[in-house]
């Protein structure tokens, strides 16, 4: 970086993240003992869902740290290895030794049957999928569950044979013991995923876990979450300064009302208006921001500054660079503003996500990792500290904090947007003014037909492309050499994985229909089919 680093009010005001926060002390607590299962983090979303905090910690992780927790109860999670496999994780016998009731899933189960002197062995077929559970015999975790039921299995070990002491609740083709209990120790196991929406009685499971077996309260609410976090910003950050990148997303927004609830105008938002922004959207967040909250707002209009910078730039990662560095040079100029104006600006606030933390962290025994694209993000050495209110936090439940602070639901539900915008939606030719305003009228009308026909929220994203192409079409009786738009919706539960989505032909046909009405340049509208993998979401 060209220009000198904000200065700092003290060494002690570096960065001070830590990678898991102890639950908040008023809330009871279940720890994931994450083994690297695909549903681990689900099955802390669900728990939450009803009410309870809940964290994935790596089976790894000390076991002190997990003392100092004080969790009210333990589920360890399934995970790729088989328990014969070398280097398979292992279990702590100390867990069983805290006092906190136990819950494995999967292969949490084979490992606690395992470990206590079990029989675990591959099965002749593996179950993947869904299975038909019988319950012979319901014991307290399945009390109440009908006898007969469907559930959600991958795996392809089985125990055979459970522990002395233990008794066998149910079975499933593939699975002689796929639940079994030990009431008397507090240890209980599920071969299959209650985690899953596959798995009908999955949250009763969970639910008589949390209730009967762990005796939690549920007090985890959207409203527990801001009175926690307001007050917790307001004694780190004291009689402290506070600066804040609004993008527009979901995520800054609600970090912004968290922080601007607890300190008030100690806080100053900066909204960095790069040109490459949806329609209107720009002026929504003005509006919201300024004036619906009075929160103190610097929105800094520097869309002739980036195009300048975009000019001739075509391949996709320069653009996103380019986008990235001339981003933070105009947010270090105005954060500087403001330390000029004789108040230091200490503290930085950042809407980094649960699931950003435990993907970044990356995950032992998982077997993917979600590469990162940070670009429009700030770099690690801005000397700042850190506040990152949603840190704790699942997407679901950002947008329920949202709702709780008064966020509008447009803004509560808005898809997420790159940072470096529509720029990476124009391929293979550089991002012109008239190019962007192709695309954002384009997109704008994508936008108000999938929100018309109902379908905004059941996608994750729907934007449009403007590839550097021409076609000949004919208008009005002549010839036309006009612009391709293409469009793409995809629904997607994260991102790593997506589908497109199979939107209504009558509301294709009203889209292109009007794209060609309205948008003299273009002569051809086409629809993206491609599923994440192979393809990713953004065409660049
Ligand atoms: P892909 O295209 O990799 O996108 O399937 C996955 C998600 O990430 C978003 N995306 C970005 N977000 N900066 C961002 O902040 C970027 O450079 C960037 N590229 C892709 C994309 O919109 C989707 O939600």
């Amino acid at each position: 970086m060209s220009e000198p680093a904000l200065t700092l009010r003290s060494p002690s005001a570096r960065r001070r993240a830590s990678r898991h926060r102890p639950a908040p002390e008023t809330h009871d607590e279940v720890l994931v003992i994450d083994y690297g299962g695909q549903y681990s983090q689900l099955i802390a979303r669900r728990i939450r869902e009803l009410g309870v905090f809940s964290q994935l910690i790596s089976h790894r992780a000390p076991i002190e740290e997990i003392l100092s927790r004080r969790p009210r109860g333990l589920i360890l999670s399934g995970g790729p290895a088989s328990v014969y496999a070398e280097g398979a994780p292992e279990l702590d016998l100390r867990l069983l030794e805290l006092g906190a009731p136990i819950l494995g899933i999967c292969y949490g189960m084979q490992l606690l049957m395992h470990e206590l002197g079990g029989h675990v062995q591959q099965a002749a077929a593996g179950e993947f999928g869904r299975a038909q559970l019988t319950v012979t015999n319901p014991g307290t975790l399945l009390s109440g569950m009908p006898d007969q039921q469907t559930c959600w299995m991958s795996h392809r070990d089985a125990v055979f044979q459970p522990p002395a002491g233990f008794r066998a609740l149910a079975s499933s083709p593939a699975s002689p013991v796929a639940a079994v209990e030990d009431p008397r120790r507090q240890i209980y196991g599920i071969q299959f995923h209650p985690e899953v929406v596959h798995t009908p009685c999955g949250q009763q499971i969970i639910s008589r876990f949390l209730d009967e077996i762990c005796g939690c309260e549920r007090t985890w609410s959207a409203a527990s979450i801001v009175e926690h976090e307001v007050a917790r910003i307001r004694e780190k950050v004291g009689e402290g300064r506070a600066i804040c990148g609004l993008s527009g997303g979901v995520d800054s927004s609600v970090a912004a009302l968290l922080v601007h609830r607890a300190i008030g105008d100690q806080l100053t938002c900066v909204f960095v208006d790069h040109g490459l922004m949806r329609k209107d959207e720009g002026e929504q967040v003005v509006r919201t921001f300024r004036d619906v909250f009075e929160v103190p707002l610097i929105a800094v209009n520097a869309e002739d500054r980036f195009l300048r910078r975009l000019a001739g730039v075509r391949e996709p990662e320069d653009k996103r660079k380019a986008i990235g560095e001339e981003f933070i040079r105009v947010f270090e100029e105005q954060a500087r503003m403001l330390s000029g104006g004789g108040q230091e600006v200490e503290f930085l606030v950042q809407g980094t996500l649960y699931s950003d933390v435990i993907e970044s962290g990356g995950r032992p025994g998982a077997s993917t990792i979600k590469s990162h694209h940070n670009v429009g993000g700030l770099p690690d050495d801005l000397e700042f500290e850190l506040i990152e209110p949603l840190r704790n936090l699942f997407k679901d439940e950002v947008r329920a904090v949202g709702l709780e602070l008064g966020l509008p639901e447009r803004l509560v539900w808005r898809q997420p947007f790159p940072g470096p915008g529509l720029a990476i939606r124009i391929v293979g030719a550089e991002a012109t003014k008239e190019r962007l305003h192709l695309l954002r009228e384009a997109d704008h009308i994508l936008q108000e037909e999938v929100r018309a026909a109902g379908l905004y929220r059941e996608l994750w994203q729907s934007f449009c492309v403007l590839p550097d192409i021409r076609t000949v079409g004919v208008q009005g009786d002549e010839r036309t050499y006009g612009n391709v738009i293409v469009i793409r919706a995809v629904t997607s539960d994260d991102a790593m994985t997506a589908d497109w989505a199979r939107l209504p032909h009558e509301l294709l046909e009203k889209i292109a229909s009007r794209m060609m009405g309205e948008l003299r340049e273009v002569n051809r509208v086409v629809l993206d089919i491609t599923s994440k993998p192979p393809g990713t979401i953004e065409w660049e």
